[in-house]
């Protein structure tokens, strides 16, 4: 069955009492600003989500968006329910407290300002030489990048010094990281010393993600970075090292700030960094959102960077044949068995058995285009659920959003959302 995006207007926060069966209006999703460009992001079809929680939610259970990445479920609904939002990698969490959890204090401090004195000392400690000019030729501009990345090697005098350290001349100019370094150093003390709670830190972290997001010479994550081969893209990639972190962060802050403020609202919401079959398994019954990685790149290579600025823990990176691997990943990430084709559908077959055993309802997005087929998919559930649960699914057609310079930027991918209920 295709399913048409109508266009509702209501937005309620209120889902109707407890019993009575929720309208498609009453699932609406609110507007709310993304922070980072994230592939497969949820973002364009919250309407399509809302219409499947309509026919399955119930006013007094949470909502678990068991594979939140950028949280468009947080963003779109979190004035709605109560939401358990988790993911594997921490950065989720970071963004899910955004979107759900008020940041009340941050507002008093400039953190730029704070930031700006760190930036100068760290700056004034490493060598001369790292700063990049508007014009350069291709052999000049090349040695520079060299010279940043050579920073790899060098023994810091200074704490904080994490990303100056690991990312300089990558996806960063050794400026740009000596920034995130400082403004990371500055929301540590704050929150420290208590000027500001947890939910103002990951407010300023989730800027911080957005600041290094827009000025990355890469194409919005952090797989590979490219190198500079001809004058053409130099010019590219030194417009990006020319950008300034302090900015992005600022104008984001501001903004952010203003929404979390005005819509983020304590409905008892949870964040949760855990592998699925551990969230599963704590759950009291819910309203399961699960969208599980579909393709076989693993979220954990695309988006090491902001991990690694979340967790601040100075990780070991890969070697390979004894050097450190260009794209300088942490070693300890995370492979997904939603990306491995001989995992897939035991994944799949585990995610059942767990919404099963917590006696909740689910609703799976999948596409056409995934790591098992969508019709084998849907036999699976329907074996798997057996005959406690009503089991069905729906389509939509959208563009969905791939990440990379390519023509085809966007390509028409058909999603589907399968859907089991408890009868
Ligand atoms: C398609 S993305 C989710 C996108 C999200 N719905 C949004 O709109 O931003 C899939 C997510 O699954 C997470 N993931 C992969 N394997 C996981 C596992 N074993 N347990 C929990 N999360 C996992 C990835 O980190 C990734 O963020």
């Amino acid at each position: 069955m295709d399913v048409a995006v109508k266009n509702e207007v209501a937005v309620s926060n209120d889902i109707g009492a407890v019993g009575e069966r929720p309208r498609v209006s009453d699932y609406a999703p609110r507007a709310y600003p993304q922070v980072i460009k994230y592939m497969g992001s949820k973002a364009s079809i919250l309407r399509f989500i809302g219409e499947g929680f309509a026919k399955i939610h119930e006013p007094d259970k949470p909502l678990v968006d068991l594979f939140a990445g950028a949280c468009a479920i947080s963003g779109g609904f979190g004035h709605l329910a109560p939401i358990i939002s988790n993911d594997i990698q921490s950065y989720s969490a970071t963004i899910a407290s955004t979107y759900l959890h008020k940041a009340q204090n941050i507002g008093a401090f400039d953190i730029v300002s704070l930031a700006y004195k760190v930036v100068q000392e760290k700056l004034s400690a490493l060598p001369a030489g790292l700063l990049y000019p508007e014009n350069l030729n291709l052999e000049d501009f090349n040695e520079l990048e060299g010279r940043n990345r050579a920073l790899l090697q060098l023994d810091f005098s200074f704490a904080y010094h994490l990303f100056t350290k690991n990312y300089s001349g990558t996806w960063w100019s050794a400026e740009q990281c000596v920034w995130i370094d400082s403004i990371r150093e500055v929301l540590d003390q704050l929150h420290d010393n208590r000027s500001i709670g947890i939910a103002d830190f990951q407010l300023g972290l989730t800027c911080l993600m957005h600041a290094m997001a827009y000025t990355s010479q890469g194409t919005g994550h952090y797989a590979q970075y490219r190198d500079a081969k001809t004058v053409s893209s130099m010019k590219d990639i030194n417009k990006y090292r020319r950008q300034s972190v302090a900015s992005y962060f600022a104008r984001k802050f501001d903004s952010l700030l203003r929404w979390n403020l005005a819509n983020a609202t304590d409905r008892r919401h949870q964040l949760v960094s855990q592998d699925y079959h551990d969230c599963l398994a704590d759950l009291q019954p819910s309203v399961i959102y699960a969208d599980p990685p579909y393709a076989f790149v693993h979220y954990s290579r695309f988006y090491h960077a902001i991990e690694t600025l979340v967790k601040y823990d100075y990780p070991t990176l890969q070697v390979k044949s004894g050097e450190i691997v260009k794209g300088r990943y942490r070693v300890d990430r995370h492979q997904s068995p939603f990306c491995i084709r001989t995992q897939v559908r035991e994944a799949f077959a585990d995610l059942f058995d767990g919404v099963k055993e917590s006696e909740s309802d689910l609703l799976l997005s999948y596409s056409n285009t995934g790591m098992i087929n969508i019709e084998e998919l849907i036999d699976l559930a329907s074996s798997s659920f057996g005959k406690r649960y009503e089991v069905w699914f729906e389509n939509i057609d959208h563009d969905h959003m791939t990440m990379g310079r390519l023509k085809d930027r966007s390509r028409q991918v058909k999603e589907s959302l399968i859907m089991a209920k408890r009868r």
